[in-house]
């Protein structure tokens, strides 16, 4: 469903629960990263994407309480958040993501407004798509819309990571926020997450798209695993001497092996090679030199596979018929994407074989898995956005 259609039908929810027509529509993408990855929080580059699925927020000023309460017309649960003191963490668990924006903004001196809101996601929850992202950068776009005042692009999406970390207690890095911020329609964006500069990259060549295919699974040891890898760049890191990862060559690497447990030169291998490989396919996409993206993605996966073990069985199914389809049956190539253990994996594919990749992907991964995919398309969408104020 497009954006428009979306708040079509969240109008008529608001509607039906707060008995009046809402006032203010606002939507944050979730996004899907081609490729750097588990790069971000070492310094390094990543190039991810906004996608056409959404989290959309109506609301309108709450006359008769001091709260936000929030409608989840998705899953049918309400939250509600008094904005009369500070907001700390409370249940629903998903509200969590909600809070944590609001507490930045109450952190930067904003009077809050009490609201109520009804809310949808088109993200597939726990798909890898950044659907918490996409939740804490339409919180902070209906705060912006409902306070009157608008953030830094940069300053949002930095109060948006902070949320995830201390309401969700996840470790996250910057990427996703940072994309649902500032995604452009038919752009990736090349963000240094060092400098925290981005740049825009057009995909404008009508022959490819990229193509998502979602796993349908996401293994428990994520969040965990997350925390270990991250301690593990920093330990390489520390070894060679180096402020991050980012500021670290193949060639100091190979010569701190001796000094570094197998493990950590595995994980530390692969975000350096990683982050040069983002440049390259910049490059690549800039050129259009689809060949070489593709081999990119392949050489990532690999990489995330064997020396950052974050893939699992079934993201290595989808890349596998991937590359079994190959560039003769119009894929490029593919890649797991997210943070990994379940999850999309990401493939970037001729536009006019898309029908029959998808048939094949979900009759193999289908017959691989014994697990129902699900396979789509998306064009590189626009960051958040206020759909009337
Ligand atoms: C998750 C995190 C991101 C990033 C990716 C891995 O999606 O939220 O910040 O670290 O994993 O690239």
């Amino acid at each position: 469903m497009k954006l428009p259609e979306l708040a079509t039908d969240l109008a008529r929810q608001f509607q039906r629960i707060y008995g009046r027509t809402p006032r203010w529509f606002v939507a944050a993408p979730g996004r899907v990263n081609v490729i750097g990855e588990h790069t971000d929080y070492n310094d390094g580059f990543v190039l991810p994407m906004a996608i056409e699925q959404y989290t959309v927020m109506a609301a309108d000023i709450s006359r008769t309480s001091k709260s936000i309460t929030i409608h989840d017309v998705t899953v049918g649960e309400t939250a509600t958040v008094d904005v009369s003191q500070p907001v700390e963490k409370g249940l629903p668990k998903w509200s969590n993501y909600v809070r944590g924006v609001i507490a930045g903004f109450q952190q930067r001196g904003s009077k809050i407004p009490a609201l109520d809101v009804t809310m949808l996601s088109t993200v597939p929850i726990g798909g890898g798509l950044s659907s918490s992202a996409a939740l804490e950068v339409c919180t902070a776009t209906l705060l912006e819309t409902a306070t009157i005042k608008k953030l830094d692009p940069i300053e949002k999406a930095l109060l948006c990571q902070k949320a995830e970390h201390e309401y969700a207690g996840v470790p996250c890095g910057i990427m996703d926020q940072f994309v649902s911020v500032m995604g452009k329609e038919n752009h990736l964006l090349l963000l240094d997450c060092r400098t925290r500069e981005t740049k825009l990259v057009p995909v404008t060549d009508p022959s490819v798209e990229l193509l998502i295919a979602n796993t349908n699974v996401k293994h428990e040891l994520g969040t965990g695993e997350y925390a270990v890898r991250r301690a593990q760049c920093e330990k390489a890191a520390a070894i060679m001497g180096v402020r991050s990862l980012r500021d670290a060559t193949a060639e100091m690497l190979e010569s701190a092996k001796g000094r570094m447990e197998e493990v950590v030169f595995r994980r530390a291998r692969h975000v350096v090679g990683e982050i040069e490989r983002t440049l390259h396919a910049a490059e690549g996409v800039r050129a259009s030199n689809w060949l070489t993206v593709g081999q990119l993605m392949y050489a990532s996966h690999r990489s995330l596979r064997d020396d950052y073990e974050v893939s699992c069985k079934e993201l290595d199914a989808i890349v596998e018929i991937a590359e079994a389809i190959g560039t003769a049956g119009g894929v490029y190539g593919c890649r797991m994407t997210g943070g990994g253990f379940g999850g999309c994996a990401v493939a970037l594919v001729k536009a006019n074989a898309i029908d029959g990749i998808t048939e094949k992907m979900e009759a193999d991964y289908r017959q691989k898995t014994g697990i129902e995919p699900a396979v789509f398309v998306s064009r590189p969408a626009a960051g958040a956005t206020v759909l009337r104020s």
